[in-house]
C-alpha cells in the first residue's frame, strides 16, 4: 500500500511513499546512536574501503556528513560487482547493532547499486593512504573526496555559521556589500579592474563607452559601504569574497579570499574593537570545536600534531596588547637579526609579527597605534607627538601573523577633508565627506581574513589548503 508522507512539502508534486520505502538517512544520523536499529534505511555515498571476508563483503561508505564512514555488510552475491575505492553507491538495508566497538551500528545491505564507477588505477587517491595536503592540492576537482578536505569543508561551513551567529546574537545587521565597486578602500594599488572585453577604462577616465561609465573594480574591502550603513545602525557586518591583485606566492596571501568585516557606531575606543575581535574569535572557535570535534581532531592529530593545546590556550587566556611603539622597542632590543628594517615608521613584516607573537607568550597579540603615514586616509589621527600615530589595531596570531586589521575612522570633517585633499582624493570621496556632514558619529571597525582564521585554529601552514578553489598569481584552476 502507498501512503502520502505526512509533513512533506509537496511544491506541486505529490510524493507517494510506500510503507516499506526505506528511510533515506545520512551517515552521521546512522552513527549518532542506536535509536535507528531495526529501521530499513537507504544510504548514498562513496566507498572508502572494500574488504571481503569469509562469506561477506565489508564496505565503508562516506557521504560527507561526518568524517566516520558507515560500515556496510553485504552478502557474497556482490562479489565481482565493480565496488572499488571511490565509486558512488546507493545502499538499502537494515541498521543493526554492530558487534565491533568501533561503531554503534552497521548496515546489513540487501541491495547495493553502483551509481558511478571509479577506476582505482586512474583515481589519484589510493585506498588507505594518507595523502599530504600538498599532494591533494594538485586535484582541486577531486580533493573533496579525501577525508581531510571534506573535514575542512565541514569546518569552513560551521565556522561561517558560527561567525554569522556571533554577529546576529550581538545585534549586528548583515549588509551585502557589493563585489563590484568604484572605490579603492585601501588605496594600496591592488585592484582588479572589471569591464567587459574592449571596455577597459584608464584610471581616472570617465567615458560613456565604458560599461559603468566609471572605472570599476572587484572589492578589496566592504568597509566604506559598511561605513555608509553605520550612519543608520549601531552595528553592521559583512562576510564575503574580497579580491587583491597582490603579486604574492606566500602561504598567507590569496588573490580571492573571504573577509569578515564589522563596523561599530558610537565608539571612540580601540578597546571596543579589540573586544569584538577577541569575542568573535573565541565564540566561533568554541562553536567549531563543539560541532566539528572529529574533523578538527583530524587536523590536530595528523596535520598539526598537538595544535589542539595551542587552541585551548588561545581560548582560555586573554589576548595580549602592546603599542606599535613598544613593539618596535621589543624588536630593536632582540638579539635576532631581521631581514627588514625595524625603525619607527616602518611597517611590521611577517618576520617581525612572528617574533612579537613568540615574545608575548605565543598568544594572540593586539598591536595598536601604528604610524599615521602607514594607514589609509580613513584612519583616525591620534594627533600625538613626537610620534604621529593613527588609532589602528592589528591582531597577530601564532603561526599566521596578521589575522585582523582595524581602525577608528576619522569622523572629524575638517581633519578628513584635509587628509583627502593631501592625497588628491577630495572629489572622489565627496559622498564619504557627506557621511561626516549629516548625523556623523564616531565609529570604527575591522576586517578578519577568514582563511587565515582557519589556518590559525587548524594549524594549516598554507592558505591554499583552507579554501575550496584557491586563486593566486598564475593559477585560476577550474
Ligand atoms: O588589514 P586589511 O587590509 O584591512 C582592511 O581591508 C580593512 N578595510 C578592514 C576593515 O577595517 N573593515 O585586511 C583585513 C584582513 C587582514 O588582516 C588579513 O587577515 C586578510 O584580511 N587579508 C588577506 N587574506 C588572504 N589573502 C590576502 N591577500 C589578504 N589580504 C588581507
Ligand atoms: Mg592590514
Amino acid at each position: 500500500m502507498c501512503v502520502r508522507a505526512p509533513n512533506v512539502p509537496s511544491r506541486g508534486i505529490i510524493r507517494h511513499y510506500c510503507k516499506t520505502t526505506p528511510r533515506k538517512i545520512r551517515v552521521a544520523e546512522a552513527l549518532s546512536g542506536t535509536e535507528l536499529v531495526g529501521t530499513r534505511v537507504k544510504v548514498q555515498g562513496w566507498v572508502r574501503s572494500v574488504r571481503s571476508q569469509k562469506e561477506n563483503l565489508f564496505l565503508h561508505v562516506n557521504d560527507g556528513s561526518t568524517v566516520q564512514p558507515l560500515q556496510v555488510v553485504a552478502g557474497p552475491e556482490l562479489n565481482g560487482a565493480p565496488l572499488t575505492f571511490g565509486c558512488a553507491v546507493d545502499v538499502t538495508g537494515s541498521l543493526v547493532k554492530s558487534p565491533s566497538r568501533k561503531q554503534p551500528v552497521e548496515l546489513r545491505a540487501d541491495h547495493v547499486r553502483v551509481v558511478g564507477q571509479c577506476s582505482p588505477l586512474q583515481f589519484p587517491f589510493k585506498i588507505k593512504e594518507r595523502h599530504g595536503l600538498e599532494y591533494i592540492r594538485q586535484f582541486p576537482h577531486l580533493r573533496c573526496r579525501t577525508n581531510v578536505f571534506s573535514a575542512l569543508l565541514r569546518i569552513r561551513s560551521e565556522a561561517t555559521a558560527a561567525i554569522q551567529s556571533y554577529f546576529r546574537g550581538n545585534g549586528f545587521v548583515q549588509i551585502h556589500t557589493p563585489v563590484i565597486t568604484s572605490n579603492d578602500c585601501e588605496g594600496a594599488g591592488e585592484l582588479f579592474g572589471v569591464a567587459p572585453p574592449g571596455h577597459v577604462a584608464e584610471e581616472g577616465e570617465e567615458r560613456d563607452g565604458h560599461f559603468f561609465s566609471v572605472p570599476a573594480f572587484l572589492t578589496v574591502s566592504g568597509q566604506l559601504h559598511l561605513e555608509v550603513m553605520s550612519g543608520a545602525f549601531p552595528g553592521v557586518y559583512t562576510f564575503g569574497p574580497t579580491f587583491r591583485a597582490e603579486n604574492s606566492q606566500s602561504r598567507r596571501h590569496l588573490a580571492e579570499f573571504y573577509m569578515v568585516e564589522a563596523e561599530l557606531s558610537f565608539t571612540r575606543s580601540l578597546e571596543d574593537l579589540t573586544t569584538v575581535m577577541e569575542d568573535m574569535f573565541k565564540s566561533a572557535t568554541e562553536h567549531v570545536l563543539a560541532r566539528c570535534a572529529e574533523d578538527v581532531d583530524l587536523f590536530h592529530k595528523h596535520i598539526a600534531v598537538g595544535h589542539g593545546r595551542n587552541v585551548d590556550a588561545m581560548l582560555t587566556k586573554r589576548f595580549n596588547v602592546i603599542s606599535y611603539t613598544e613593539a618596535i622597542d621589543v624588536l630593536n632590543r632582540s638579539s635576532q637579526t631581521f631581514t627588514f628594517k625595524t625603525d619607527w615608521g616602518c611597517d611590521l613584516q611577517t618576520e617581525h609579527e612572528k617574533y612579537l607573537v613568540k615574545h608575548c607568550g605565543d598568544m594572540p597579540l593586539f598591536v595598536t597605534d601604528y604610524p599615521y603615514d602607514l594607514k589609509p586616509f580613513y584612519a583616525r589621527d591620534n594627533q600625538d607627538h613626537p610620534q604621529h600615530t593613527a588609532a589602528a589595531v592589528d591582531l597577530l596570531v601564532p603561526g599566521v601573523g596578521e589575522l585582523c586589521g582595524g581602525t577608528l575612522r576619522e569622523e572629524r570633517l575638517d581633519v578628513l577633508r584635509a587628509r583627502l585633499a593631501h592625497g588628491g582624493l577630495e572629489d572622489t570621496y565627496g559622498w564619504y565627506l557627506d557621511l561626516r556632514r549629516f548625523g556623523s558619529v564616531p565609529h570604527g571597525g575591522f576586517g578578519m581574513g577568514f582563511e587565515r582564521y582557519l589556518q590559525c585554529i587548524l594549524g594549516v601552514d598554507n592558505i591554499k589548503d583552507v579554501i575550496p578553489f584557491p586563486r593566486f598569481p598564475h593559477s585560476c584552476l577550474l
